[in-house]
C-alpha cells in the first residue's frame, strides 16, 4: 500500500463508521421479557433469580460453590477476605491491572507488593512474584489480563512451594481456557466482574470456589441475609450469624442476575464469533513489525474468551524507536479511535495511593500495614512500566470484508512508519496532551 497516510493529508483508511460491530454488551427482547418480568411482580419482590443464576454459572463453569455480588470489586474483596487475608499479611498483585484487583488488599489491613509483568502477555511475571514471597506473605492475585490466561501452572506450583493462596481475578476472562481448562477453575478461588464486561449484566460480580471456608467466608463478610446455617457451615462463624463481618452489604440485585441468565444461555455462541473475528483480524497481521496480537500462540490450548477491551502489543524498536503515542496518532487520523491508556500505561505502583496515602489516619502510609513499607518507585518494575500497548477494533461479529478493512488500515500505518519519526514526540510528551485533552 503506497496511499499518503492520513495524519499527513492522505485520505483515512476508514470512512463509514462501523458501530453494530462493536456494540457490547447485545441485549434484546429476551431481557427485555426477563427484567419486565420481575418489575411487575408485587412489590419488586422475587427471591428465586439470584440463585437461580447461581445455579446457571455454576453449571456454565464447572465448580463447586458460586457467590453473586454487586460487583467484581466485591468479588475481589470477599475472595481475599475468604482465603484469610488479614493484618500484617502481604498480597501479590500484578502493578497493570484496574485497581480493584488490588485497593481491598488494604482495606483488609494487608499490604500490597506489587509484581512486574510479561510485556507480551501483560500477565505477571511468575519469576518476578516468586522473588517478592516473603514470610509474610499470605496470597497471590492473579488478573488474566484482557481475557489472556496467566500461566496458572507456574503459579500454583510456586504457590504451593511457600503455602500461599491464589486468587484468580478473572474480570476480563470469562470462558478463556489455559491450556484447556476454564479460568475461574484453576486457583483457590475467583471474582469475576459481571459490569461492562464479556459476560455483561448490568452491575454484578460473582465469585466461585471449590473450597467451603472461602465460600463460607465470604458469605460472612458482606451477605448479612444469607449469614445463615443454611448456607454457612463453619460453627465458628455461625456465633455471628445475621450481620456481615465486612459492615457491608454485596447482594446482587436480581434484575442484574435476570439479564445474566439470558446473556449465558447465548454466551458461548458470541465468544466463538467474536474468537472468530478477532482471529482472523490478526491472521491478516501476522507477518508485521511493531505490532503483535495480544493472544495466546493458536496450539496451546489457551484462548482469550471474549476478547475483553483487545490490544495490539506494541514494540518501538521493531519500527525505529517511533513512539507508541505517535503510532497512535496515525491510526486515529486514519479513522479508528485507538487508545493507549487502558491498564498498560500506568502501572498502579507509580500511584501516590500506595506511597503516602494515610487512608485511616495512623500516622503511617496504609500500605504499609504489615509493618513492612515496601517501597516501590519508579523503575523498580521496569518491565510493567516500558511496556506499550493500544486497543484494537474490538470486533464482535465476524464480517470479514469490514475486519479487513481494519487490518489494511493498521498495515498501512505500519508499512509507512518512517514518515512519521518527525513529529515524533515521544510517549511521555503525548500522554501529557491525551491526559490534558481527555
Ligand atoms: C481486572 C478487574 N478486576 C476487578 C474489576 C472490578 O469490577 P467492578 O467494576 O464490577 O467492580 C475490574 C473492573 O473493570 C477489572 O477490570
Amino acid at each position: 500500500m503506497s496511499e499518503r497516510l492520513a495524519i499527513l493529508g492522505g485520505e483515512p483508511a476508514i470512512r463509514n463508521q462501523h458501530d453494530e460491530l462493536f456494540q457490547w454488551p447485545v441485549f434484546g427482547p429476551e431481557e427485555e421479557a426477563a427484567v419486565l418480568e420481575l418489575m411487575r411482580k408485587p412489590n419488586f419482590f422475587d427471591n428465586q433469580t439470584v440463585p437461580a443464576f447461581e445455579r446457571d454459572f455454576r453449571d456454565w463453569l464447572g465448580v463447586e460453590y458460586v457467590l453473586s455480588e454487586s460487583s467484581g470489586t466485591h468479588a475481589v474483596l470477599g475472595a481475599l477476605y475468604g482465603v484469610g487475608v488479614g493484618a500484617g499479611d502481604e498480597v501479590i498483585v500484578p502493578t497493570s491491572t484496574y485497581w480493584a484487583s488490588a485497593v481491598q488488599v488494604m482495606s483488609l489491613r494487608a499490604t500490597i507488593v506489587f509484581a512486574d509483568i510479561d510485556p507480551m502477555t501483560l500477565n505477571i511475571d511468575p519469576a518476578d512474584l516468586e522473588r517478592r514471597i516473603t514470610d509474610r506473605t499470605k496470597a497471590i492475585v492473579v488478573v488474566h489480563m484482557l481475557g489472556y490466561p496467566a500461566e496458572m501452572d507456574r503459579i500454583m506450583q510456586i504457590a504451593a512451594r511457600h503455602g500461599i493462596k491464589v486468587v484468580e481475578d478473572a474480570s476480563h476472562a470469562h470462558g478463556s481456557l489455559y491450556r484447556g481448562r476454564k479460568v475461574g477453575t484453576l486457583a483457590d478461588v475467583a471474582a469475576f466482574s459481571l459490569c461492562g464486561k464479556p459476560l455483561a449484566v448490568g452491575e454484578g460480580g460473582i465469585l466461585v470456589t471449590d473450597d467451603r471456608t472461602i465460600f463460607d467466608r465470604a458469605v460472612a463478610w458482606g451477605h448479612n441475609f444469607r449469614f445463615n446455617a443454611d448456607e454457612v457451615k463453619d460453627p465458628a462463624l455461625l456465633r455471628y450469624a445475621g450481620l456481615p463481618l465486612g459492615g457491608i452489604t454485596s447482594r446482587m440485585h436480581n434484575l442484574s442476575a435476570a439479564v445474566g441468565r439470558v446473556q449465558l444461555r447465548r454466551y458461548d455462541e458470541r465468544m466463538r464469533e467474536i474468537d472468530q473475528a478477532m482471529n482472523h483480524f490478526w491472521d491478516l497481521l501476522a507477518d508485521l513489525p511493531g505490532i503483535h496480537a495480544h493472544r495466546p500462540p493458536r496450539d496451546s490450548g489457551s484462548t482469550m474468551g471474549g476478547w475483553y477491551c483487545p490490544h495490539a502489543v506494541y514494540r518501538a524498536e521493531e519500527l525505529g524507536g517511533l513512539s507508541a503515542a505517535r503510532f497512535a496518532e496515525a491510526v486515529r487520523a486514519e479513522g479508528f479511535h485507538t487508545w493507549t491508556r487502558q491498564c498498560i500505561r500506568e502501572p498502579l505502583h507509580l500511584h501516590p495511593l500506595f506511597q503516602d496515602a494515610d487512608v485511616y489516619r495512623e500516622g503511617r502510609p496504609t500500605n504499609a500495614a504489615s509493618g513492612r513499607l515496601v517501597p516501590q518507585g519508579r523503575g523498580d518494575l521496569p518491565r510493567a512500566e516500558g511496556a506499550r500497548a493500544f486497543t484494537v477494533p474490538p470486533f464482535k461479529r465476524y464480517e470479514p470484508a469490514v475486519i479487513e478493512q481494519y487490518a489494511a488500515l493498521f498495515r498501512k500505518v505500519v508499512e509507512q512508519h518512517e514518515q512519521l519519526h518527525e513529529g515524533d514526540r515521544g510517549d511521555e510528551t503525548v500522554q501529557v496532551d491525551e491526559r490534558g485533552n481527555g
